[in-house]
């Protein structure tokens, strides 16, 4: 049964700039989202769409308190979300490299799977995604975990943020980013061509707009990823002495 209640005026400050005119729609499409309680998900009641089974069954390795808390996805989210003990690998990595870092920035934030576990391990973490629904996702995911003093959350299509240098400026200690990789048939190729099939962006742009941001970048991408155009990219963006570690 849904849960109707209102958007908060502390939770909406998490929603960066939503409370602008210029936001005004996607302020009450927002509001929406949590009177309705979209999108939270009954984790006994059994998956009726066939394509999303397989992911609905693995459901606590996405998020472990998906039994005890309430958690909210989108159906493209079973598919995309960062099983939490990923996600936590990711997050320690990062700290164990960065010990002082203070600010994190997660492009392409979905449901929140990396977000929520960068939260907890660093004070500030900057979400970013152009779906609405996916950011009300993240936040309330990191309800679920506590941390969702820590994040912070914009609406947006990165290619655009990053053209108008927005991120710059706000001290960010490291970009992480697991961005979309074009659905579940990445596998279906023996080697994922990193130019021509991540998306929005090829490889070079995308690392491009992150080392703007910040020196440290870190990309959650396909276990089949072109190695060699990994290689390639860091050293022409960063020299021939650049440093790149790929796990
Ligand atoms: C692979 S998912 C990220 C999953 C996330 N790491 C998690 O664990 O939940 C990629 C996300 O990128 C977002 N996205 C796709 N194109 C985008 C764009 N142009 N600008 C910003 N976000 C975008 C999608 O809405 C989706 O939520």
């Amino acid at each position: 049964m849904a849960r109707r209640r209102r958007l908060k005026t502390s939770e909406l400050e998490h929603f960066i700039h939503m409370s602008k005119h210029k936001y005004k729609t996607q302020r009450k499409a927002l509001k929406g989202l949590f009177r309705e309680d979209s999108f939270r998900i009954e984790p006994n009641v059994k998956m009726a769409d066939r394509s999303i089974f397989k992911y609905w069954k693995n459901r606590m390795s996405l998020f472990s308190q998906m039994q005890c808390k309430d958690l909210y996805m989108t159906r493209e989210l079973w598919y995309s979300v960062t099983p939490e003990t990923v996600a936590k690998f990711a997050a320690r990595f990062i700290k164990s490299c960065l010990p002082e870092a203070q600010v994190i920035l997660d492009v392409y934030c979905g449901g929140g799977g990396n977000t929520i576990q960068l939260a907890q391990y660093f004070p500030k973490v900057y979400g970013v995604d152009n779906s609405l629904e996916h950011l009300y996702c993240t936040y309330r995911n990191a309800q679920a975990y506590n941390v969702e003093d820590r994040i912070w959350l914009k609406y947006g299509d990165w290619p655009t943020l990053s053209r108008k240098r927005r991120f710059e400026k706000l001290k960010i200690d490291c970009v992480f980013s697991s961005p979309p990789w074009g659905g579940p048939q990445y596998l279906k190729s023996q080697v994922y061509d990193l130019e021509a099939a991540l998306l929005p962006q090829g490889l070079r742009e995308t690392l491009e707009g992150f080392l703007r941001v910040s020196a440290n970048v870190v990309l959650f991408l396909p276990r089949n990823s072109d190695l060699g155009q990994i290689a390639q990219v860091t050293r022409e963006l960063l020299g021939d002495k650049a440093y790149c570690k790929v796990l």
